[in-house]
């Protein structure tokens, strides 16, 4: 197909021979096949930041790493400088994430190179070698619904263990590829340690996995991996791998109520920020 502008400077540069065709156009980016020698990758591009929706918002970018303090004022000013800084903050955070990840064994679409806004990356594929498609895209029978739920959920672990938390699991951002299930999209990706709004997230990836999986084996409706997984991760005991009941006893003894009132006022500041948007 034609090439389309984004990717011409890829093209250029000898970083992308050729483009085969358009896979999906998001909210927050365009995904296109395209070959590299003698591969067939991904290529994300992301959009400019007026044309995204909304998951900028600060609790995914509370506590994102910026590298040096003029960076840091000119993204809280919200100059142009600032702005352009912020965007390459948002971009560069999925490549990040995806390094760190692979680095530690998550099945995720390898990362290759990352410029002007562009990611490639593995595409990842089905049996046939054509471009797997989401779990929402799919029926599963309740074993192989448990499975796949099993197996997820590991992955967050490892994940967590890394310090990564996706912020928006989903049978949307999950494909089943020829070895099974693999995550994707992950700009939002939120750093576990010092972030106010990590256990909300994870809680809220876990039991999308669980109500996703659920439809198809309603065993695993009454679960509770989430609240277990955050509180051997509070704890200092979650490790990779390691067995789990999928049952979660809170300690009455040791409600921390600060804690709990924080998260109520986030869930309400998050409902008013939903309406807004929808509103919007
Ligand atoms: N590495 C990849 N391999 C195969 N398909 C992909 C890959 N990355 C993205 N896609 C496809 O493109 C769609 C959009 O990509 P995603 O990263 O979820 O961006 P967004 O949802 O922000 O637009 C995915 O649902 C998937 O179908
Ligand atoms: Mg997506």
């Amino acid at each position: 197909m034609k090439i389309p502008a984004r990717l011409q400077n890829l093209v250029a540069e000898g970083l992308i021979d050729g483009v085969v065709r358009q896979l999906k156009s998001g909210k927050e980016a365009d995904v296109y096949v395209v070959r590299c020698g003698d591969e067939t990758c991904a290529a994300k591009v992301y959009k400019e930041a007026h044309k995204r929706s909304f998951r900028q918002a600060v609790d995914y970018t509370e506590n994102r790493k910026v590298r040096n303090s003029r960076q840091a004022r000119a993204m809280a000013k919200g100059t142009a400088f600032g702005r352009q800084q912020q965007e390459a903050a948002w971009q560069s955070a999925e490549v990040d994430a995806l390094r760190r990840l692979a680095a530690v064994g998550v099945r995720v679409p390898r990362p290759g190179n990352f410029l002007d806004g562009v990611l490639l990356m593995e595409l990842v594929t089905d049996a046939h070698g054509d471009a797997a498609p989401r779990l929402n895209d799919l029926d599963f029978s309740a074993e192989d619904a448990e499975r796949h739920h099993a197996t997820l959920i590991d992955e967050v672990v490892r994940m967590l263990c890394a310090g990564v938390i996706h912020g928006d699991l989903s049978e949307f951002n999950i494909l089943l590829a020829a070895d099974g299930p693999v995550i994707i999209d992950l700009p939002q990706a939120v750093d576990a340690a010092g972030n106010n709004h990590a256990p909300r997230m994870l809680l809220r990836d876990v039991d999308n996995l669980r109500s996703f999986f659920g439809r198809y084996a309603p065993a695993l409706l009454p679960t509770q991996y989430g609240p277990e997984i955050w509180s051997l991760y509070a704890g200092g005991l979650l490790a990779p791998g390691m067995p789990l009941s999928g049952r979660y006893e809170p300690q009455l003894g040791a409600v921390d109520l600060s804690g709990v009132l924080r998260e109520i006022e986030d869930a309400r500041l998050e409902e008013a920020a939903r309406l807004q948007r929808m509103a919007g």
